[in-house]
């Protein structure tokens, strides 16, 4: 029996602990039916009834601009390095208060294409892609200009344009924010009772896991579902669910921030990956914070994203050029490839699958080792990968692909460890250069699916292509032979058509 199943029953202990006495979700202030369009369009974001407002949509506040310093201070724990703090000014905008239902979603595209079910819910697992043809669409049916020119994968913005579209990550940071400067706009970290997300985990509890005495939130419910758009309370802007419920597609992609500041920022010109903000359901409180920033593939979805609209207060200035798309292995036809299956594991659960992997394509087998080995010791691991994640160790390896450029595809397996990749991963990712390379993650698990390790991954080998990713329920139940072949079809390896030379 593997060690892993002491995760669990710490996972039901500290449940059954936390559970007494607490109620399920707080009060609801509103959804989006319950709202008419003259009760909204008097508000401002300030409260203020300004001039723009007789025009703000219905459900949408205006969102008077301002300058703010976006990203995070170094102090702020659990913050990742592409932080980096910076002034940014933006222009006033309309924000809608909620997450786009997936009631809304359906009026418009006739198809829903979420992971959860529920009109009031908010729509998930659409693409990027997805997100702004729904734009333009809403924007047709409505008579305004539609914002973006799509030409196959590339997009681009037409800033002049008044229909619906996606918020800036600048945008979106400052709407969540509304004036504060704390990890999340609550004074305090959120609780489960205040957001939807993996409330085992508030903020800082992974340096409290044993002793929760020093923890300002305790832990709380971990729902595992969208719930209705609304259900909690709103920002000081009166925008709801700006942590949690769903990850939030903003138009960026993925870049550094400029050291100096910035007007109206829209992200790096090149790429394929998309940021998205908030943090889900399914998101510790870590990676909620108003700075933290998560990706994805634009063609990809999660049940943990879904989209928040905005529209121009203000007409922009020009076009925002599409994105440049960036040549990797194409795992579609991975006939003629060669493929390296490279896994770390502790408890054995990953090497069971990349064992199981290997035997159906035949692909060479890498096994990811730290020189120091973690604990045998699953409390005491449980600290060091913790220790190790926080500080964004780089373990040494103890053993080196010898020729990485002879792979095209890299099948890439690891245990999901704080919700994220545990460290020797991110060495290994950062050792090699994975240009024209596509990674295909799999990731086994107590629970959390990949939390935000497919962003972790992505951030580190920013030149791969992702295809599409796994993840297994700690070793993966009587189905993980099948379930296997399906996804290696799915990301167009088979058996018979693989080859190793
Ligand atoms: C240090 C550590 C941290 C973990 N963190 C998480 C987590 O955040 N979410 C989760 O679902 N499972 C978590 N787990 C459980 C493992 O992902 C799961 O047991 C996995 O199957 C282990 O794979 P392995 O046997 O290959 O090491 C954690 C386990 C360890 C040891």
């Amino acid at each position: 029996m593997k060690r892993t199943v002491f995760f669990l029953l710490t996972f039901l202990l500290s449940l059954t602990f936390i559970g007494c006495g607490r109620e399920q979700a707080a009060e609801n202030t509103g959804s989006p039916g319950e709202h008419t369009a003259g009760s909204e369009s008097e508000e401002t974001a300030s409260g203020k009834t300004g001039t723009a407002s007789a025009e703000v949509p219905e459900n949408f506040v205006l969102i008077e601009g301002g300058t703010f310093q976006m990203g995070s201070p170094e102090t702020e724990a659990w913050r990742s390095e592409d932080e980096s703090q910076h002034s940014v000014t933006v222009s006033d905008f309309y924000m809608s208060r909620y997450e786009l239902t997936q009631a809304e979603y359906e009026a418009v595209m006739g198809e829903n294409p979420s992971s959860f079910s529920g009109g009031d819910l908010p729509v998930e697992n659409v693409t990027w892609l997805e997100a702004v043809a729904y734009c333009n669409a809403r924007s047709e049916q409505e008579g305004l200009t539609p914002v973006y020119e799509v030409s196959g994968q590339s997009v681009s913005w037409d800033r002049s344009a008044d229909g619906y579209r996606l918020p800036t990550e600048a945008e979106w940071e400052y709407a969540c924010r509304a004036g504060t400067e704390m990890p999340f706009y609550m004074e305090n970290s959120p609780s489960a009772e205040e957001a939807n997300y993996y409330g085992h985990y508030p903020y800082m509890i992974e340096e409290n896991y044993f002793s929760q005495g020093n923890l300002t939130v305790q832990p709380g419910e971990y729902r595992q579902t969208t719930v209705s758009v609304g259900s909690f309370g709103a920002n000081p802007f009166g925008l709801y669910d700006m942590h949690g419920n769903v990850g939030e597609w903003t138009w960026d992609i993925y870049g550094e921030y400029p050291a100096d500041g910035q007007t109206d920022p829209t992200g790096a010109e090149n790429g394929t990956r998309r940021v998205y903000r908030g943090g889900g359901w399914n998101d510790f409180a870590k990676n909620m914070r108003c700075a933290y920033r998560a990706m994805l593939d634009q063609e990809k979805g999660s049940f943990n994203v879904g989209i928040r609209l905005v529209r121009n207060a203000v007409a922009g200035n020009g076009n925002v050029e599409g994105a440049v798309l960036e040549a990797g292995a194409d795992a579609g036809s991975a006939e003629g490839n060669r493929v390296l299956i490279a896994y770390f594991s502790w408890g054995g659960n990953t090497r069971g699958i990349a064992e199981e992997i290997a035997g159906q394509t035949g692909a060479d087998l890498f096994e990811i080792t730290p020189v120091n080995p973690y604990s045998e010791d699953y409390n005491t691991v449980l600290d060091e990968a913790q220790r190790d994640q926080n500080e964004q160790a780089r373990p040494e390896l103890a053993a080196h692909v010898e020729h990485m450029e002879d792979y095209d595809i890299v099948i890439l397996g690891y245990p999901n460890w704080w919700a994220s990749i545990p460290m020797p991963v991110a060495s290994f990712l950062e050792e090699y250069d994975f240009t024209g390379k596509t990674i295909l993650p799999f990731c086994s698990h107590g629970g959390g699916r990949f939390g935000q390790s497919l962003t972790a991954i992505a951030k580190l080998a920013p030149d791969a292509e992702m295809g599409e990713a796994l993840s297994v329920h700690y070793a993966g139940g009587s189905s993980l032979g099948d379930d296997i072949s399906a996804w290696l079809e799915e990301n167009g390896i088979t058996a018979d058509k693989n080859e190793k030379q």
